[in-house]
């Protein structure tokens, strides 16, 4: 079982997309693990994109996830980092594929409306940095053994 940090960015909470984005993951079979709305502090945002500090974007991606609030959430299930980054769609909208939340619902890579952990590695890294263990609810759902085999 993998799990993964998931941010409804703050695009996505302005345009009423939290719900969307939660169906779209509950109907994948995902299980929800813990959940947050919050304003990201400065701090906060550079520590989880410190890999991008340097890059050219790296100014606009700090301010832009400061902007207003997101919805941070972790979700666990078979393979869920792939699965859920799957759901999401390529990081650029206009190459993520039909179906998937940014082709459906974005345009600009600077609007991209959510993140996903991209490695089992940096997704028990994120959700540690985001959520204590007193946030994470470990539970079985009735429909587990319907969806995990
Ligand atoms: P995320 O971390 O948000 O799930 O997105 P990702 O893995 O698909 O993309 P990543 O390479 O980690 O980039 C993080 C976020 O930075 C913004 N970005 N802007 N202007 C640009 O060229 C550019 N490249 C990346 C996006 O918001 C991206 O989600
Ligand atoms: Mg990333």
């Amino acid at each position: 079982m993998e799990r993964t940090l998931v941010l409804v960015k703050p695009d996505g909470v302005q345009r009423g997309l939290i719900g969307e984005v939660i169906s779209r993951l509950e109907n994948r079979g995902l299980r929800i693990v813990g959940a947050k709305f919050l304003q990201v502090s400065r701090e906060l945002a550079e520590t989880h994109y410190a890999i991008h500090k340097g890059k050219p974007f790296y100014d606009g991606l700090i301010a832009y996830i400061t902007s207003a609030p997101v919805m941070a959430m972790v979700w666990e299930g078979p393979s869920a980092i792939t699965a859920v980054r799957q759901t999401m769609g390529s990081t650029r909208p206009t190459e993520a594929a039909p179906g998937s939340l940014r082709h459906d619902f974005a345009l600009e890579v600077g609007r991209n409306l959510t993140h996903a952990s991209d490695s089992v590695e940096n997704g028990v890294a994120e959700v540690s940095l985001w959520f204590t263990e007193q946030e994470l609810v470990t539970w079985e759902r009735a429909t587990d053994s319907w969806i995990f085999e």
